[in-house]
């Protein structure tokens, strides 16, 4: 199989905080236009694996490949410009600021003609209009963009992180960490209906869940992670939600036949 097979590529990656060992051997990769479930018990190392990918956190050890070849992400900016978007567990908003504040937070846009050379002046007027038809244009219901965020439901929150983590053009690579664990039926059907939107626009989507119902239906490869570590990666047709259950509670210790993909990370 060709390195480039895979749009997304992370081997062997190692991580610690201080004496705790968050990741001893994290593997996981994505194809263009296909969806890798990443899945695991609480504590298992997904969200420090995808951290260390979306530029949050440097890694220890191992290597992160786009296309084939080796990249150094150094910082969530650089994962941005590489198209890594991420849309993360903690939704990290600002509570006090209203919508479109939280959309442009770090990245406020200023004008270009201002009334003193080395004064900064916000262009309040084009963050607003901008952050109304990026939610527009993902069909998100925010009935008002200058709304504070403390006053939101659990799936317009999710929904304005979503806005801010994909504006400014599509992902190659977009990584959602538990997209719909806070939402009900009818808005985490939206946000799975958005990814594969994504997706069959030629995204590699690692996603991030506990709901095996969601895994199945949208991953063409599952990746099962454990204590710090990825024990298997299966393509969805050649396992079943017990199987890798049981994989990551521990109670089937591994699969040693053809199915597990995991040698392929050392190809
Ligand atoms: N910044 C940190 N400092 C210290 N320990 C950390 C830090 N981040 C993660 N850990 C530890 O690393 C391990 C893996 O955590 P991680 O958040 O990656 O798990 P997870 O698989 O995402 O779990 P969950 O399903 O609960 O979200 C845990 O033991 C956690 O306590
Ligand atoms: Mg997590």
């Amino acid at each position: 199989m060709a390195k480039s097979d895979y749009l997304l590529e992370m081997r062997h990656i190692q991580k610690s905080f201080g004496a705790v060992v968050a990741l001893s051997n994290g593997c996981v990769r994505a194809k263009s236009g296909e969806v890798n479930a990443l899945i695991g018990g609480n504590g298992a190392g997904k969200s420090t694996l995808i951290k260390i990918l979306s530029g949050y956190q440097p890694c220890d050890a191992g290597d992160i490949l786009l296309n084939g070849e080796k990249v150094e992400i150094h910082s969530t900016t650089e994962a941005q410009d590489l198209g890594i978007k991420t849309i993360y567990q903690e939704l990290a908003l600002f509570e006090k600021m209203n919508v479109y504040e939280n959309m442009y937070v770090g990245r406020e846009l200023t004008i270009d003609k201002r009334p003193i050379k080395w004064l900064k002046v916000l262009d309040l007027k084009k963050m607003r209009e901008n952050a109304q038809a990026e939610i527009k244009r993902m069909g998100f219901n925010i009935p008002n963009i200058f709304n504070r965020v403390m006053f939101m439901s659990g799936g317009q929150r999710q929904a304005i992180a979503c806005a801010k983590a994909l504006m400014g053009g599509a992902p190659s690579v977009l990584i959602m960490d538990e997209p719909t664990a806070a939402l009900g039926v009818k808005e985490g059907r939206e946000i799975i209906d958005l990814m594969k939107k994504y997706r069959d626009e030629g995204a590699a989507i690692i996603l991030i869940s506990h709901n095996m119902r969601t895994v199945f239906e949208v991953a063409n490869e599952i990746t099962v992670m454990r204590l710090g570590e990825t024990i298997a990666s299966l393509k969805k047709e050649d396992t079943n939600e017990e199987e890798v259950v049981g994989l990551m509670t521990g109670a089937i210790d591994n699969i040693t036949d053809e199915r597990n993909l995991i040698g392929e990370y050392d190809m």
